[in-house]
């Protein structure tokens, strides 16, 4: 193989070949073939139809390019360190199949704009993939909150038991979160998709380049504005990065807690069979590995983004090929993304919800003491006083080891004459939930308008 650099021109001795191991990205970059073709297929037909190169050689360029495409695809294709990264790649292996003709294809381009639109391309698709992934866990989520508006379980703060709520409004609590993830990657989305190409390697280009057919072929809403930025930019791939290291968090939060209700001081959750692993040594072991995997790898998401944002940092004006480090914390990302998300879905579907337990949970600790207060108040006396009442009342409790609803009504009317009978009632769990009628709260209603405003939003 010619081992002749493109740029050798101006060269009079070759790279070091430590030098080139060095800087070559071909190893990670190849996974931007597609769009790498697909851009240049684009340019290739905007260069023909503009006249700035012949027809015959604007289609025979397509052709080329299309037919690299179907070799890459079948994995006839092997790419050469010699050259690099993806575009001299394919740019070489375009010139070894057509000829001359092949060297037509980068007029008006530079590589800075030529990985700036693959990259968008790359981003745009990532921010779908990693959308539809995070939709199947919301719906995943909302069919156990459909099946659970009545199984009451403990709320915590400081993860200290505080107020009853629904396992339906748990996950629910869980989809809202994945719900701004959707909104967010949408945005990421929305910041890749306008088109860079036309910058050249900073200053634009002499050549009377369509910028708006090649963004029309492409199915790019806008053209970035400025050459020198849109070569020097990486913002969207922040954007995505912060999409995802958001949406990690959350995950790594929910799955926090699924490890937590595994164990056997709550059992409040079984992870089926299916999603766990044992001990090589201790026989009664059952552990959420896959819980614990997708909590850790939130470690390497937010590692790509801290990264780049430094990579960015001290960058002057415009492309450097500091840059270049952008691409593997990008694909790494979207890696881990695509394999966290179907894990969890498929862990949170098989997982089995010890209702029980969780109801006898949130029977205990008091967690009925907020509607012991607001019960006060029903009947007149001050939310200040009410809560001193029944804090005198909970501490009491505790002192017997008693529930505030299993002390008979002459205890209760020791510490204020206004508990009748009628308390009894009103401090049931299912009443202290059900009370919370207020949208956004547990209450099964509330809960269900939650629930159809996430499947109106699942079917657009
Ligand atoms: N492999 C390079 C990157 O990923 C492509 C752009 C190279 N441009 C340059 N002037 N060296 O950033």
């Amino acid at each position: 193989m010619d081992k002749k650099k493109m740029w050798s021109g101006r060269f009079s001795s070759d790279t070091n070949e430590l030098a080139a191991g060095f800087h070559s990205s071909i190893a990670f970059d190849r996974r931007l073939y597609r769009a790498d073709i697909l851009g240049s297929i684009a340019h290739a037909k905007m260069l023909g139809a503009a006249g700035i190169i012949g027809q015959g050689d604007s289609d025979l360029i397509v052709s080329g390019l299309n037919a690299i495409l179907g070799d890459i695809e079948n994995g006839l294709v092997t790419f050469s360190e010699n050259d690099e990264d993806i575009h001299m790649n394919i740019e070489r292996l375009l010139t070894e199949r057509i000829g001359d003709t092949g060297k037509m294809l980068h007029t008006g381009r530079s590589r800075n704009d030529q990985v700036a639109l693959d990259t968008r391309m790359f981003l745009k698709q990532s921010c779908l993939d990693v959308s539809a992934h995070i939709k199947n866990l919301i719906g995943a989520l909302i069919t156990i909150a459909e099946d659970n508006l009545d199984t009451v379980m403990p709320a915590y703060t400081h993860l200290q038991k505080a107020q009853p709520t629904t396992l339906a409004h748990y996950m629910m609590a869980y989809c809202e979160m994945f719900f701004r993830d959707c909104v967010r990657f949408d945005a990421a989305f929305n910041a890749a998709d306008v088109m860079p190409l036309g910058s050249g390697a900073l200053c634009a280009t002499t050549y009377p380049l369509d910028r708006q057919m090649v963004a029309d072929e492409l199915g790019f809403s806008a053209l970035t504005n400025n050459s020198m930025d849109a070569v020097g930019d990486r913002d969207c791939v922040l954007d995505f990065l912060y999409a995802c290291a958001v949406c990690a968090m959350h995950l790594s939060r929910f799955c926090e807690e699924l490890i937590l209700w595994s164990t056997n001081e709550f059992s409040m959750v079984s992870l089926s069979d299916g999603y766990s692993t044992g001990s090589s040594i201790m026989p009664q072991k059952k552990n959420p590995d896959m819980a614990e995997l997708i909590r850790g790898k939130t470690g390497r998401i937010y590692g790509g983004l801290m990264a780049l944002l430094t990579v960015m940092k001290g960058l002057p004006m415009a492309y450097n090929k500091d840059m270049q480090e952008d691409k593997e914390a990008l694909f790494d990302a979207y890696d881990t993304m695509s394999a966290c998300l179907p894990v969890m879905t498929g862990m949170i579907e098989t997982a089995a919800w010890n209702k029980d337990t969780m109801k006898k949970s949130a029977g205990a600790g008091f967690t009925n003491a907020t509607d012991a207060a607001d019960y006060l108040v029903g009947k007149g006396m001050p939310f200040r006083d009410a809560h001193e009442v029944v804090g005198k009342l909970v501490l009491y409790c505790e002192q017997h080891g008693k529930a505030i609803d299993a002390l008979p009504l002459d205890a209760l009317q020791k510490l204020s004459p206004m508990f009748g009978e009628d308390v009894y009632d009103a401090l049931s769990l299912e009443a202290c939930v059900g009370k919370r009628a207020v949208y956004g709260g547990p209450g099964a209603d509330s809960v269900k308008k939650h629930i159809d405003k996430i499947k109106a939003f699942l079917k657009k």
